[in-house]
């Protein structure tokens, strides 16, 4: 993990990851690399250990070579290796999936995800309009030809935690924003929820990553994330907008 930690720019060392946009991301990204490193580590002695033995030790004449058999500290070894190697794997999963998995009581933007076959909702219950409804991101129901202009859009700022609580009114969906390394379902009658905390400004393309249905790949939004203050003129934007009669979407 350590190891891995500031060769996260580069496509190679990332290992197919995206640039993560989260500080759950960039966790994510240090366990997916600690894991690689892992596996072709024990990938390169086990590889060695085989050609090691095919090389040096093929078979000479009919003679059958001395047999090794009971021997205990071999044993003992084969058998305490994949333990530490399965304790080890176990104990950065676990630490990781603890901090990633950490819902504060108090998040700084909440954001109720409501999706459906083949939309997204996105709500701001913190933040209200004139007729006391929350904010709410609607975009256009999907249909051939929809320019992406036209996308439910969900703005979020960074350095804050926000808080995604995720609903379903009709199937299975799931929320995945491919730069947070992360994806969670939406179900119906189950509120599912996770955290996180943007680090990295920048426009993106949110996804349904559950198959619900024959527009499923068209299930898509925009995802801005902006600076705390680009947030607070861009909500309050909204609330005077659909404040306004006939300026709710
Ligand atoms: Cu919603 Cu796939």
């Amino acid at each position: 993990m350590i190891v891995t930690t500031g060769c996260q720019s580069n496509a190679f060392t990332r290992e197919g990851l995206l640039v993560p946009v989260t500080k759950q991301g960039q966790v994510i990204l240090s366990m997916w690399q600690g894991s690689w490193l892992a596996a072709w580590t024990v990938g390169i002695i086990v590889w060695g250990g085989i050609l090691w033995a095919i090389i040096f030790h093929r078979k000479r004449g009919d003679q059958l070579p001395r047999q090794v058999r009971y021997n205990l500290p071999i044993e003992i070894l084969y058998t305490v290796l994949p333990f530490i190697m399965v304790g080890v794997l176990f104990f950065f999963t676990a630490r990781n999936e603890n901090y990633i998995g950490k819902n504060p009581s108090n998040p700084d933007v909440t954001v109720h995800v409501i999706g459906e076959q083949w939309h997204w909702q996105f709500i701001y219950p913190q933040y209200s309009t004139a007729s006391g409804q929350a904010v709410t991101e609607d975009g256009s129901q999907w249909r051939p030809g929809l320019p992406s202009s036209q996308l439910p859009l969900l703005v979020i700022p960074t350095n804050e935690t926000v808080q995604f609580n995720l609903t379903s009114i009709d199937v299975i969906h799931a929320f995945w924003i491919a730069p947070f390394e992360f994806k969670r379902d939406v179900i119906p009658g189950y509120a599912n929820r996770f955290t996180v905390t943007p680090i990295r400004t920048g426009t993106f393309i949110g996804r349904c990553s559950e198959l619900c249905g024959v527009y499923h790949s068209r299930m898509l939004f925009r995802v801005k994330i902006v600076t705390p203050a680009q947030f607070r003129v861009w909500i309050h934007a909204q609330q005077a907008r659909q404040s306004s009669p006939g300026g709710a979407q």
